[in-house]
């Protein structure tokens, strides 16, 4: 076994109902004004409600920036640090899916290292020096895992392309899983943040960088997202269903953290930034095909994700268990409903070059289980063209 170094220092308060801790949990960090950071839908949305009852009911005193777009670009991190200056709060909570999650860790960075965040991104010119104002995530989707994980993804709009800011000072000091916030997500955005939370858990598991930790993490997320996705697509009102795909969600972002990505995470960055393709949609397109070049990599860990998937692989040689992985995804992503090809998503194949030229350079690439090169790239890209799968 191989030397490892194994993280996970958010504090986790789980629990159906559990935003009526929120004023407790924060006053416990030092929280005297809340800044809360969300979209403009979860703002409306019931989530929001509780989050306002709870900070009420205590006379927690809080102001709400409710502008997080999708995909934060870097203006918007640098505007929210300013807004958040002004507000005299000396706390940040995050009240959202990936996107304003990340946005707060990002504005809770720069207001104490300074700058613009474009300064800190992939080839900037300052390095995180210290800790953030302290964050605490509430995610309303079970996928990202950004409430436990050390990355920020910002956009440079200008670039076209979506980098981020990776530092342990990003991490958030708290997560906050209540399920029933949950309980209004959408069908479609419920299974697309699945299919990311099922590519974090399966590409840490078979990356380079796993190590045992990881592994009983990514394969646990893997069995809990396998047995309740499809319920919390079907039936969004499904408590049990949405709280194990919370807690998998949270699991496979350790997992991730600690372990790595990969490929896909590579080309659905790419996407993200050129096309601006949703995270979990291009991770949901990518993955089987991504994971059947993969699978002379690591036969005996695609193995380990089929049975974990489901599939009985007794008695199978190790090449043919492996492949029942490739199915047992393909038809979870049926089943929930996730776009299958890259032409379901209006991706062609004249758009290749670009989103290879901008997957190359990604940082994760390097632990994916087999070398990729550029025509390796281009070869996934074109069996996801049409869904062979
Ligand atoms: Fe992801």
């Amino acid at each position: 076994m191989k030397d490892f170094v194994f993280k996970m220092p958010t504090r986790v308060h789980f629990g159906v109902g559990a935003v009526r801790k929120l004023p407790e949990i924060c006053k416990g960090l030092g929280g005297k004004k809340l800044f809360i950071i969300t979209g403009p839908n979860v703002a409306k949305s019931s989530a929001m409600a509780a989050v306002r009852e709870a900070l009420g009911s205590a006379g927690t005193e809080y102001e709400v920036y409710a502008g997080s777009v999708p995909d934060p670009p870097i203006e918007a991190v640098d505007a929210v640090t300013r807004i958040f200056a002004e507000s005299g709060a000396n706390m940040i909570v995050a009240l959202g899916g990936g996107s304003p999650i990340d946005l707060a860790k990002a504005a809770a960075m720069l207001s104490t290292n300074g700058g613009s965040v474009a300064d800190y991104l992939f080839g900037g010119t300052k390095t995180v020096a210290k800790p953030s104002v302290p964050l605490i995530a509430i995610p309303t989707t079970a996928g990202t895992g950004s409430e436990v994980t050390a990355a920020s993804v910002i956009t440079d709009t200008k670039n076209r392309i979506k980098l981020s800011v990776t530092h342990d000072y990003v991490i958030p000091k708290a997560a906050l899983i209540d399920p029933q916030l949950q309980a209004d997500t959408p069908a479609l955005v419920t299974a697309s943040t699945g299919m990311d939370a099922l590519t974090h858990a399966i590409e840490s598991y078979v990356s380079l960088n796993a190590n045992p930790i990881s592994d009983a993490m990514g394969i646990y997320a893997m069995r809990m997202i396998g047995e309740n996705l499809r319920i919390a697509v079907a039936d969004g009102g499904n408590m049990e269903a949405r709280a194990n795909m919370a807690v998998a969600s949270l699991i496979a972002g350790v997992a991730f953290m600690n372990g790595g990505l990969g490929v896909v995470h590579g080309i659905a960055q790419a996407m993200g930034g050129i096309h601006h393709t949703p995270h979990g949609i291009a991770n949901g397109v990518m993955l089987p095909y991504a994971m059947k070049r993969n699978l002379p990599g690591n036969f005996k860990k695609f193995g380990d994700i089929a049975r974990a998937l489901g599939k009985d692989t007794g008695g199978l040689p190790a090449r043919d268990a492996a492949r029942l992985s490739v199915d047992a995804v393909a038809e979870l992503r049926m089943d929930i409903k996730v776009p299958r090809s890259l032409g379901d998503i209006g991706i062609e194949e004249k758009d290749f070059q670009g989103i290879i030229d901008a997957t190359m350079p990604f940082r994760l690439l390097a632990l994916n289980p087999c070398k990729l090169a550029e025509s390796d790239v281009e070869g996934i890209l074109r069996q996801a063209l049409r869904a062979p799968i």
